[in-house]
């Protein structure tokens, strides 16, 4: 019996990655929702502040310009990098890489038993092309009223027409609120 467990607690140790620092998910996780609601309630002040000034068709472009400028400054100031992407897409340049995908299918099923979309939440510890170990984490987007203007059912023509063309695959209207939209994206290197 003793030896089993001598047995046991060596198999353990052995089997127990050395270099690797344990990794505080927890607190990463905390971290990115922070990143994730400063990024959210800038890009929507800028989008209310834009709508006001110019209208629909020249807020399109705060979206366009406006949104990945600011998921960069968000970020970079603790290391994340910040995208948002769906499984509806309006820019291809959002397209969601495979984890992305198996996270927005996974949302995607929890929204139709009944959660609230904008709080799903799901992060990991992966290892990226280069063996570096990075914590991945996505959070669900509720389509909101004021997404409406540009992601409804029924989008004035002077917004469908910008949006036609600006982005002739547009995959992201006919939305209606209180359904995932989206997802935002976030990576942070580890070692
Ligand atoms: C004024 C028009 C406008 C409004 C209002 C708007 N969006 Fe968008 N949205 C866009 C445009 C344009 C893009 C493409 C941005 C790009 O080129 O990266 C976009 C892209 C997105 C994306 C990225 C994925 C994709 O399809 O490319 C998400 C997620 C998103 N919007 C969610 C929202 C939500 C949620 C709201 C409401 C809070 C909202 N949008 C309001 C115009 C708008």
């Amino acid at each position: 019996m003793k030896r089993l467990i001598a047995v046991s607690i060596i198999t353990f140790l052995c089997a127990a990655p050395v270099s690797a620092a344990p990794v505080d998910t927890a607190g990463l996780r905390a971290q990115g929702l922070m990143v994730i609601q400063k990024f959210f309630s800038a890009l929507k002040n800028e989008l209310r502040a834009g709508l006001k000034k110019g209208g629909p068709v020249a807020a399109i472009q705060v979206c366009r310009v406006e949104a990945p400028a600011m998921a960069k400054r968000v970020g970079e100031k603790n290391g994340w990098q910040v995208g948002r992407t769906s499984d509806r897409l309006r820019n291809p340049a959002n397209a969601p890489d495979p984890w992305e995908a198996k996270v927005l299918a996974m949302f995607a099923a929890q929204a139709q038993a009944g959660k609230n979309p904008g709080k799903l939440v799901f992060g990991e510890v992966v290892t990226n092309a280069q063996g570096k170990r990075v914590f991945r984490l996505m959070k669900g987007i509720k389509m909101g009223g004021g997404c409406l203007t540009c992601h409804g059912p029924s989008p004035s023509a002077a917004v469908r027409n910008q949006l036609k063309h600006l982005y002739p695959q547009d995959k992201a209207t006919g939305y209606r609120p209180g359904q995932l939209r989206g997802a935002f994206t976030l990576q942070k290197v580890l070692d």
